[in-house]
């Protein structure tokens, strides 16, 4: 409890010299109302006290303070705002001082900003991550920062979001001086030097010489952001943000400032960083389960074991190793194993000769795997993940051996796509600590983990899984037991509909272009170009299913980027257009007696989206989703859904649902296919005039 408010505590310090002031609003001291008030009347008071000649600014536990209190986004504002603050540092004719004792992140950076000095602890880091919100730093951050550390360095933190550490800061010119000493100790007797020297206040608003480069060459600024620029595609924030740093090079600090205030305001208020903000909450809310008892605690993991060295085996082990945890990968055939070891370390050697990763962490890490055929090595897993060949009678196999030989409580772990996880976990007499982990390929990468919560999975099970996705750095999101589970269950309504829409008129690259242009990494040819046709192909086969366009491209040898040739011919990675294809698609489209038309990219982009969203209806419905939002989450972190546009279900809400039933059943109607009849709850929601943002969480049907 501080004595100026709750959340801010003043200290005097040296006879009264120092004043020292506090932010104490854990855990993270975000820039809530009471805390900028709080600064503010503690900068007045140590204004107006005439022993205090510097001020020491700084926070408590990890964090000198992470930036604004998001939750205040949707009120009126209150002052003193973030501004006034600063503008208060600003007008203080004592020195400063920002003493960084750890995180300054967004709100929290631009407040160190504002100070004169700045200190940094060496564990400390600073980043703008309001891009990630769909945001810019909108309190002076798009404008001091360039005056301080350069445009190039700025564009970097800004338009990145990523932090930086307090060596780096250092060397940037960002922070004044990177201090051992115990905080804020340290910071106190670095402030004693600036007054005993008099060293005259540094206002960033002053500084002009890191921006003169800028200023002669506007060229410096473009270059800088171009990258960024090419990613964001359809996302304003980015281009909104240098806008916001040009101010900083050719306007007057204040008409700058202004400037970024006008353009904050507009992206706050857009639809752009609503979708945003919501991605950011459901990844949190997502890790909620409304029935798990508040004292279940997760088995702790300090071993791993996977079973199979396949794609998906190496990749988990790669996550494990990654963050520090032992795994042992099983084998049963010594080829398999040899090669996936192998590719394992060819992984790694790619990293560290694209210098994302040095040769020795690159040792460290690969001291953490070793593999074997000796399935009694199971017992050593406090969690055992199976990745064999998608076959249910030989996961079965595994599963029962898993149960007579992983150690009592481990987690067994499935990683089917598509098989069921309760047919699984029967096979063992402990279906309680059975569950399905659905990685994404290449799983040392894709950040999504559908958690699979069978019928008699256990409570500490699934908490366990929740806690090993959290500490291997993933998106953890619990879903139920159905074919293909969230994510693939709809994206099969996306290919059958990319077939269809072959067969009537459009080319691969047409749809492959509405969708990217949407803001997807690539369409859905290329991406099953990527993924290879011949997997779908033979489970098509399997389950007497046609696909007559994707089954001839298989039939030509043509089974994607692996044989050269797919929906597209390829020279090296790049896809390029085959007239070849378009004869094969047209043959398909007369065989079907189809005649060929010219379709709309409107009508694309409902096709690719909105039975997607149906499907998406009928996972609510049937329990398999607890949240519209736990889906939201699904197509982000594992399909590349632009998060600025907020995931499907969010998405769905910003269409509007009647637009979407009504397009529906037209689909439906004229194509005759069942699937495509607006799901019950998406009727149910148009009549009651609700979007799927009003529906509230719901228990998992197991
Ligand atoms: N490839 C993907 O994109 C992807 C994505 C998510 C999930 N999955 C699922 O992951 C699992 C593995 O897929 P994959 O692509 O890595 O397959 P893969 O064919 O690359 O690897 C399977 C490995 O399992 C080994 N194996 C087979 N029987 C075994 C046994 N009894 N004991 C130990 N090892 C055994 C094989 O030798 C092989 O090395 C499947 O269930 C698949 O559906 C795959």
């Amino acid at each position: 409890m501080g004595n100026i408010n709750p959340s801010v505590d003043l200290q005097y310090h040296n006879a009264g010299h120092i004043a020292l002031v506090v932010m104490d609003n854990p855990p993270v001291n975000a820039l809530k109302h009471e805390l900028r008030a709080g600064i503010a009347e503690a900068l007045a008071k140590a204004a107006a006290d005439p022993a205090v000649e510097a001020v020491v600014l700084t926070g408590t536990g990890r964090f000198f303070s992470a930036g604004a209190d998001i939750t205040e986004f949707n009120q009126p504002r209150r002052s003193p705002t973030l501004h006034d603050v600063i503008a208060a540092l600003d007008a203080m004719q004592k020195p400063v001082i920002a003493a960084i004792n750890g995180q300054a992140l967004g709100g929290g950076c631009e407040l160190a900003l504002g100070c004169h000095f700045r200190l940094a602890s060496p564990h400390a880091r600073l980043g703008l991550p309001e891009i990630k919100l769909g945001l810019l730093p909108g309190a002076g951050g798009t404008q001091r920062l360039p005056r301080l550390a350069g445009v190039e360095r700025a564009v970097r933190m800004i338009l990145s979001g990523e932090p930086i550490s307090a060596q780096e800061a250092l060397a940037d010119g960002i922070v004044d001086a990177v201090l051992e000493g115990p905080f804020p100790d340290a910071a106190i007797a670095y402030a004693e030097r600036v007054v005993a020297e008099r060293q005259p206040l540094r206002r960033a608003r002053d500084r002009e010489d890191k921006i003169e480069a800028a200023r002669r060459d506007p060229s410096v600024l473009d270059k800088a952001a171009a990258p960024y620029l090419r990613r964001a595609r359809g996302e304003q924030a980015p281009e909104f943000a240098l806008r916001a740093i040009r101010g900083a090079i050719e306007k007057p600090f204040d008409e700058g400032l202004q400037q970024e205030g006008q353009l904050f305001l507009e992206l706050v208020q857009g639809e752009q960083s609503k979708a945003r903000r919501h991605v950011f909450f459901a990844e949190r809310e997502a890790l909620k389960i409304p029935d798990m008892p508040k004292d279940v605690q997760p088995w702790p993991v300090t071993r791993a074991v996977v079973i199979g060295a396949g794609t998906m085996g190496g990749g988990i082990a790669m996550c494990f190793a990654n963050v520090g945890i032992p795994v042992e990968v099983v084998e049963s055939d010594q080829a398999a194993l040899t090669r996936g070891l192998e590719r394992i370390a060819e992984n790694y050697r790619t990293s560290v000769s694209r210098g994302s990763l040095s040769a020795a962490e690159m040792d460290r890490r690969m001291q953490f795997i070793s593999g074997t055929l000796d399935f009694g090595h199971v017992a050593e897993g406090d969690v055992v993940i199976e990745a064999v060949f998608e076959e249910l009678d030989l996961k079965k196999r595994v599963f029962a051996e898993l149960d007579r030989l992983a150690k009592p409580g481990a987690l067994l772990a499935t990683n089917t796509s598509t098989l069921d996880v309760n047919a699984i976990a029967a096979a063992t007499k402990r279906p309680e600590s059975v569950l399905g982990m659905h990685f994404f390929s290449p799983a040392n990468v894709m950040r999504l983990l559908e958690i699979v919560r069978g019928k008699a999975t256990s409570h500490q099970a699934l908490a366990t899984a929740l806690a090993i996705g959290k500490q291997l750095g993933k998106v953890p999101v619990v879903v139920g037991v159905c074919d293909g589970f969230v994510g693939n269950r709809m994206l099969a309504r996306r290919t059958t509909e990319a077939e269809r829409l072959l067969l009537e008129g459009a080319l691969p690259q047409e749809v492959d272009a509405v969708v990217y242009d949407f803001g997807f990494p690539m369409g859905p040819f290329a991406m099953s170009d990527l993924a290879g046709l011949d997997v779908g192909w033979r489970i098509r086969k399997a389950r007497g299913v046609k696909a007559p366009v994707s089954d001839a491209l298989c039939e030509a040898g043509r089974f994607g980027q692996k044989t050269g040739a797919g929906y597209y011919r390829y020279e090296g990675r790049t896809p390029v257009p085959d007239p070849e294809v378009e004869r094969i698609i047209a043959e398909a489209s007369a065989r079907a007696g189809i005649t060929r038309r010219k379709i709309s990219s409107q009508e694309i982009l409902e096709r690719m989206i909105y039975p997607m969203i149906n499907e998406g209806a009928r996972i609510l419905e049937e329990g398999i989703a607890m949240r519209p939002g736990d889906i939201d989450v699904v197509w982000v972190y594992g399909y590349g859904w632009p998060a600025w546009r907020g995931g499907p279900m969010f998405f769905a809400d910003s269409v509007g649902l009647r637009q979407i039933r009504d397009r529906l059943k037209e689909y439906a109607e004229r194509s005759g296919d069942p699937l495509l009849q607006p799901a019950p709850l998406l009727e149910k929601l148009v009549a009651e005039n609700r979007g799927f943002g009003s529906l509230a969480p719901q228990r998992l049907a197991t």
